[in-house]
């Protein structure tokens, strides 16, 4: 185990200043000792203890590993911002508070947490090494994070010797950390490849349902949210104003959420026109038009990692024209159908069985569908798909697409259980050389996406605060424009 099975991160190749004696002196001392508030989130770090216990007791006689990941490299010595892996941030409760490098331990009733030692004051990596605390600023100590999460905190170099003492099959959530498989491979561990698939199925599919704490997590983010819509809106007087419309769209969202919040939950779309038409549209840098509509599908992401997942379709004017209206009137009863079947003891696939079959009946009273709606809902048709092309609804939580990796029959194929949480997004696309469409509807993309809590007493849209009817929209928009076009002329003026 040496430390080139270590280093992955990109900062630990940085070159930084040469070691001298004196040098090395001046630096290991003298640094009072701080105690900063490090953020830790209480009741993210009970429930995860809770969870942890309910984790072990599926793998008994098992050792469980579950990495936090590796710091990933945008090119040569830049990484992006480390991301932990969902499962890890889930059973310690750390969010963004996760290292690096870490590796979550659960061994019978016993959890250890094996991380990299901190590079602080007095160390001589504290300057020397491009991830020392001189460098990157101070972490928890090993004991200050064995205290807040009542766990041992070990080095990582110690993991094989641990695992090798406790003498148990071992899995580990696979394609998370190539410093902890490698540390593994060198240590000569025995994985039990099989159970380390069963392991990473088991942690998506232990989030299936949230406890009332992560429904209020989410609410929290999707509030952060909602006020980053308002100063989108307020922004579009600008966005319209700049040949690059689309960026400032993206940007007043972005600074809402990284202001209020940790930042996005995923890469935001933000779409003028034609480009709301393509379902992927991540350059974000088109044209926003006064006539446009414009489509923002983006979430805030807490400090504690849920993320919001909302889509709104506005009118850049403030006012929507006939034929957008016709076509969000469209999506909007489709989504209003979906969330009335997001019903407890339902099919997961209801809510999108619901949307679809408005799409489809509007698209043949429009004359759009080839065949009958009917025809087109029934297995071997599904030409409706040329417009709506997506499944309506996935699980959110601390990943977007929350529990991806649950077997179909526990995910599409389950029942929906009080406290699932999860997106209704349906959405109409007619691209600009669409020729089976009227001329009129080619160029209009609108989706709505809310997130919705199965509740015993029905569903609950968490994102129900921000506009969602065409009136409701047009009133919301009116004073925010105001204030837009106000700000702009003060700072053109
Ligand atoms: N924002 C990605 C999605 O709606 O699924
Ligand atoms: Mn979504
Ligand atoms: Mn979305």
């Amino acid at each position: 185990m040496t430390d080139e099975n270590l280093a992955t991160s990109a900062s630990r190749t940085r070159t930084h200043p040469r070691r001298t004696d004196a040098l090395s002196a001046l630096m290991t001392e003298d640094w009072a000792a701080t105690q900063p508030d490090w953020g830790f989130n209480r009741d993210a770090i009970e429930l995860a203890a809770v969870r942890r216990r309910e984790l072990a007791a599926q793998f008994p006689d098992t050792v469980l590993i579950i990495p936090s990941g590796s710091a990933k490299v945008r090119s040569n010595d830049v990484t992006y911002v480390f991301r932990p892996h969902t499962g890890f941030a889930h059973l310690t409760g750390l969010g963004v508070r996760s290292d690096p490098d870490s590796a979550l331990v659960l061994a019978g009733g016993e959890a250890v947490l094996f991380q990299r030692e901190p590079m602080g004051p007095g160390t001589e990596a504290f300057y020397l090494d491009g991830a020392g605390e001189y460098w990157t600023g101070r972490r928890p100590s090993m004991a200050e994070l064995q205290t807040a999460l009542n766990v041992p905190v070990r080095p990582i170099e110690g993991l094989v010797e641990y695992l090798t003492g406790v003498g148990r099959s071992v899995q580990v959530v696979p394609n998370v950390a190539p410093a902890v498989d490698r540390l593994l491979a060198a240590g000569a561990v025995n994985v039990d490849e099989a159970g380390s698939d069963a392991l990473a199925t088991a942690l998506d599919e232990m989030r299936l349902t949230k406890t009332l704490w992560e429904v209020g997590e989410m609410q929290k983010a999707v509030d952060v949210s909602i006020r980053g819509f308002a100063d989108v809106v307020q922004a579009l007087p600008k966005a319209v104003s700049v040949s690059r419309g689309e960026r400032v769209v993206e940007w007043a969202f972005l600074g809402r959420a990284r202001i209020e919040a940790n930042d996005i939950g995923y890469g935001s779309t933000a779409a003028a026109g034609e480009n709301a038409t393509t379902l992927h549209w991540d350059a974000c840098d088109g044209l926003v038009r006064a006539n446009d509509l414009v489509l923002l599908d983006a979430g805030a992401e807490l400090e504690t990692l849920y993320t919001a997942d909302i889509t709104r379709t506005m009118p850049v004017s403030g006012r929507f024209s006939d034929v957008q209206r016709l076509v969000y009137q469209a999506v909007l009863d489709a989504a209003d159908a979906a969330i009335a079947a997001a019903v407890v003891g339902r099919p997961f696939q209801d809510p999108h069985d619901a949307a679809v079959t408005v799409l489809a009946e509007r698209l043949e009273e429009w004359g759009i569908l080839p065949v009958t709606a009917a025809e087109s809902l029934s297995d071997d048709g599904q030409q409706h798909r040329r417009w709506m092309p997506h499944a309506t609804s996935h699980h959110l939580g601390l990943d977007v697409h929350d529990c991806a990796g649950s077997r179909p029959e526990n995910y599409r194929g389950a029942t929906i259980r009080p406290n699932m949480v999860f997106t209704v997004e349906p959405g109409l696309y007619f691209q600009a050389d669409d020729l089976s469409v009227p001329a009129e509807f080619r160029g209009i993309g609108v989706r709505i996406e809310d997130d919705i809590v199965a509740t015993e007493d029905g569903p609950v849209n968490l994102s129900a605060g921000l506009p969602r009817t065409i009136a409701e929209i047009e009133e919301w928009m009116h004073p925010l424009l105001e204030r837009g076009r106000a700000l702009l002329s003060t700072a053109t003026a």
